[in-house]
């Protein structure tokens, strides 16, 4: 069997999960692919550090080029967050021919059109499934399983923690900074959470998602955005009373002759399907013109649902490689490829 080597830049709650499922899922990853995909190198910050997962045989480093100049490494995964620094080493891993995979959808939302073309520019993959929604295959179902359709309208809970915190406060009447704690605890949260409570996160993952859906360079200051730092169990409770669920939500439709992309708390009745979406879970409708209503719905966060989006593009990375195809020739994905504004 041959052997593909990764380098995994990060070992947090996602890079703890790709490091779990490469390691639990190793059978069928080998007889899916026809290949042995093992993390030969990490990148951390501190690499004296206890972890809890078992990392024997790989080397963890405090230094990037040991992951990014590994000519064995041919698949980089970055789950370590963070703009700069990781759109940086993103661009270092393509100009190399190293395809990429990420969770990262701060980068993703603001350099995203740069990186992809930069992937093109090498032939290589920049697939970034995990980044919205977790380990919901929303990127996948739209832009594949919905290709031939033309989207209209793309709307859902897309923030775990938040969407936690607001079934807490209201089923456990808990305290908002109480159960804020505990989402990070849980590893939902973002290393700052504020971009989670104000809606930052969610307005990242509608410019992804609405980018790809609609075709076009959409920039995340076209978001308008709204959080739920104001929400207070009273507030949840008077919308209970009137038949109604508060919900963190995320929009992008296509008008006449533009796209409203917002994000703000919403008041949903309860017998519609997005008000029984529970704590970290997410759910996405899309709205294609000729299929109609399709709603993607699962863990929107957390360590192995994330993991699990992400080994799923290494998957589709290394059956690619064994192709003998070196990027972009066969089966290329189509949100590799972003329509500029005045492109028909
Ligand atoms: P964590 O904070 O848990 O982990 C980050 C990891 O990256 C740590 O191992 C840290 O090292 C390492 N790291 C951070 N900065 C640097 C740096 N400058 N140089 C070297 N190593 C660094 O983050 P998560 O795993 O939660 O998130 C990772 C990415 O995945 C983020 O982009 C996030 O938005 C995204 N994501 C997270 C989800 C979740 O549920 N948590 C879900 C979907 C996407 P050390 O361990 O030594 O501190
Ligand atoms: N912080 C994010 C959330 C992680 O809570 O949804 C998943 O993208």
């Amino acid at each position: 069997t041959q052997k593909a080597a990764v380098g995994i830049l990060g070992l947090g709650t996602v890079g703890s999960g790709v490091i779990r499922i490469l390691e639990a899922h190793r059978k069928e990853l080998t007889h899916q692919t026809g290949c042995d995909i093992y993390a030969k190198k990490i990148l951390v910050q501190d690499a004296s550090k206890q972890r809890d997962v078992n990392v024997e045989g790989m080397t963890l480093t405090e230094n990037a080029a040991d992951v990014l100049e590994d000519p064995e490494i041919r698949i980089v995964i970055e789950v370590m967050g963070g703009v700069e620094e990781s759109r940086d080493y993103i661009l270092q891993s393509l100009g190399s021919k190293k395809h990429v995979i990420t969770a990262n959808k701060d980068v993703m939302a603001l350099h995203g059109t740069e990186l992809l073309q930069a992937a093109e520019d090498n032939g290589c993959w920049l697939l970034y499934e995990a980044s919205v929604a977790g380990g919901i295959p929303v990127i996948r179902g739209m832009t594949e399983g919905l290709a031939a359709d033309r989207i209209s309208r793309i709307m859902g809970v897309m923030n775990g923690t938040t969407n936690y915190i607001l079934t807490k406060m209201f089923q456990d009447e808990r305290d908002y900074e109480e159960v804020l704690a505990e989402a990070q605890d849980l590893g939902f949260a973002e290393s700052d959470p504020t971009s989670d409570v104000d809606g930052l996160d969610a307005a990242r993952k509608i410019a992804i998602l609405a980018r790809l859906g609609f075709s076009t360079n959409v920039e995340l200051e076209d978001v308008e955005v709204e959080g739920i730092r104001g929400v207070t169990t009273e507030d949840m409770q008077y919308c209970a009373q009137l038949g109604y669920s508060l919900k963190l939500i995320g929009l992008a439709k296509r008008l006449e002759d533009r796209i409203e992309l917002t994000v703000q708390p919403m008041l949903i009745p309860n017998d519609h399907p997005l008000a029984s979406v529970q704590d970290e879970y997410n759910a996405v409708y899309i709205h294609g013109e000729a299929v109609g209503e399709t709603m993607f719905y699962g863990p929107g966060a957390g360590s192995l649902p994330t993991a699990t989006a992400i080994v799923s593009d290494v998957t589709a990375v290394v059956k690619n490689m064994m192709l003998g195809a070196e990027g972009s020739t066969i089966s290329k994905p189509l949100h590799t490829k972003v329509l500029q504004n005045n492109e028909e």
